[in-house]
């Protein structure tokens, strides 16, 4: 065996193995020693948020994405012709489908992330994180720009739990009358 070829595989072991803040679930284990690489840190940068109270449609709110550990490096946006996902509605996809996000100002306030854990696993799991981001707003007529300060934010995943389900049609339906 080439010397290469044995630190390559000792970077593999490495990587899957790299110890995530919340608790594994048993049903992750097998598929996460092996074959996936659970999220662990996250990195987000160039958040901007604009806001104008005249015509909400040019509202946006957009940030880069990256997880150094699963590879993933995505942008997320959302604007008037976006559409909320996630089974209360309050999520927005990135551009990668297994990131989202939710921007509010009322309950959990400010950005939070979620990636789905080793896509494709029954039952699903998804990491979730607010986000320890400060901005900085400047107010121009009508409108209301806001860009991060002090540069990209690193966070770790500390809450790992199974994907909200929608529910299914019919209760949609019953709900709606
Ligand atoms: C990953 O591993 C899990 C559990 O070992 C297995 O069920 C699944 O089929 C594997 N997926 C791939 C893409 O190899
Ligand atoms: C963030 O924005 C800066 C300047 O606007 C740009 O140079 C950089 O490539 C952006 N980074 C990402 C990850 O999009
Ligand atoms: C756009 O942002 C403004 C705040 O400046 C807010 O009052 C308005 O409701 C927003 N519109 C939409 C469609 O989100
Ligand atoms: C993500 O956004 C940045 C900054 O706006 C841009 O430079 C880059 O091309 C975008 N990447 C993709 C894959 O669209």
């Amino acid at each position: 065996m080439h010397v290469s070829t044995i630190l390559f595989s000792l970077m593999a072991v490495a990587v899957s193995a790299k110890p995530v803040k919340y608790t594994i679930p048993s049903s992750l284990k097998a598929a996460s020693a092996s074959n996936c690489t659970l999220p662990g840190k996250y990195i987000v940068s160039n958040f901007t948020q604009y806001m104008n109270s005249e015509d909400g449609t040019k509202n946006t709110t957009s940030f880069h994405y990256e997880d150094p550990d699963t590879g993933i490096s995505t942008n997320c946006s959302s604007d008037a012709s976006s559409t909320p996902t996630g089974a209360a509605g309050n999520r927005w996809p990135c551009e990668n489908p297994n990131v989202e996000f939710i921007y509010q100002t009322t309950n959990i306030a400010g950005l939070t992330v979620v990636e789905v854990a080793c896509p494709g696993s029954k039952p699903q799991f998804e990491a979730s994180d607010l986000v320890d981001l400060s901005v900085d707003c400047e107010d121009i007529d009508s409108a209301t720009t806001c860009t991060q300060m002090g540069g990209p934010v690193n966070g770790e995943f500390d809450s790992l739990e199974p994907t909200p389900q929608s529910p299914p049609p019919s209760s949609r339906r019953r709900r709606a009358h």
